[in-house]
């Protein structure tokens, strides 16, 4: 299939962008690279322009014969989303749902949206999470996901424009051999910030909110169930594949099912580096849950998708090799 991929120069947008290839479909991406990188879409198809430009994305529809999409494009960082919200409704919701309306007038009708855990809050309970448990996102990054999704619920009912809702946990690790990996400005995420307090040698030691949480662990720090982004981007394809067959709007869950605490994720670190890497510990934050676990059995079950690459060694080796590529790309910027 021809497949419009939105944020494809973008973390998790390249990495699927190549999986469809290997799989043999055709991706056309689609970016306007306010934060992603154009080194990521050297090879492939690309169209410049914002999700929220009907003319651009009929366009390329027309001209690319484009029959299915993925939705990557969004900003990410839930701290900037709760002091500018206006911005984050704006290029996430209102130029989403343009993107998805222009797709759908232009008669694509099968469409993947990048969701999140975060879709579920703050919650106490210390066990893995399934799709039927209660929605109550607590910040605008997490509102504007959960309006996309109750959107195309009410799209795929009305309209047969067709759709699965992923939600990731922690997306993590790299194909750095392909030269792609995470690279975010600022980087917000775990490992990346782990790898960056090892190369400092100690000049900037690693941040951890929170040593008090219940969960079950003896080391109190936040557990979180890490995913390799190749495992993601796979699901996309198992996700396409999938509605070829069927209509309406399908939601899955996307991890492991085994959380690691931040200090777990450090020794891994530790260990497939070889070194000591430094931290400092800090009250927990606002905002941070426990736990955030993943059931992801229905993925199992209707899409024959589970985790391969996602033991946290594999996470990390594959991380670190990314990053020390990205320090010379961002030397050269
Ligand atoms: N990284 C994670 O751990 C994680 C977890 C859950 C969900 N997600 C979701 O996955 C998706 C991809 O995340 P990522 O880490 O790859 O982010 P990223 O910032 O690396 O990539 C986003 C891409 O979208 C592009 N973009 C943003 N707004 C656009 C617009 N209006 N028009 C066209 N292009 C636009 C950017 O230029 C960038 O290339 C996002 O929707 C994010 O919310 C990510």
């Amino acid at each position: 299939m021809v497949v419009l991929v939105s944020g494809g120069a973008g973390y998790i947008g390249a990495h699927a962008v190549r999986a469809l290839q290997s799989a043999g479909h055709t991706p056309i991406i689609l970016d306007n690279f306010s934060t992603g990188h154009r080194e990521f879409t050297a090879g492939f198809v690309c169209v410049e322009a914002d999700v929220g430009d009907t003319q651009a994305v009929t366009a390329a529809v027309k001209k690319y014969g484009v029959e299915a999409a993925m939705h990557f494009a969004s900003f990410i960082n839930v701290s900037d989303s709760v002091h500018d919200p206006r911005s984050y409704y704006d290029n996430n919701v209102a130029s989403g749902i343009r993107f998805i309306s222009a797709l759908s007038a232009a008669g694509v009708k099968k469409f993947i949206l990048s969701s999140t855990c975060a879709v579920y809050g703050v919650l106490q309970d210390i066990r893995p999470l399934t799709e039927n448990d209660a929605i109550n996102p607590i910040n605008p990054y997490a509102s504007c996901k959960r309006m996309l999704e109750v959107v195309l619920t009410d799209y795929a009912a009305a309209y047969g424009f067709s759709s699965v809702l992923f939600r990731y946990f922690n997306a993590s690790g790299a194909q750095a051999d392909q030269g792609i990996g995470e690279w975010h400005e600022p980087e917000t995420h775990l490992i990346p910030n782990i790898l960056r307090a090892a190369m400092s040698k100690g000049k900037a030691p690693l941040k951890i909110f929170g040593n008090d949480y219940p969960t079950g662990r003896t080391d109190g720090t936040a557990v979180r169930d890490y995913i390799h982004v190749s495992d993601l981007a796979r699901a996309h394809v198992a996700g396409m594949d999938y509605l070829r067959e069927r209509e309406g709007c399908f939601t899955f869950n996307l991890g492991t099912g085994n959380g690691a605490s931040v200090l777990e994720v450090l020794q891994s670190a530790e260990k497939a580096l070889g070194l000591r890497i430094d931290y400092e510990m800090h009250p927990r934050r606002a905002g941070d849950a426990p736990f955030l676990v993943a059931d992801s059995s229905l993925a199992h079950k209707e899409l024959g998708w589970r985790a391969q690459q996602s033991d946290l060694e594999s996470i990390v080796k594959s991380a670190a090799v990314w990053e020390e590529k990205l320090a010379t790309l961002r030397n050269r910027h």
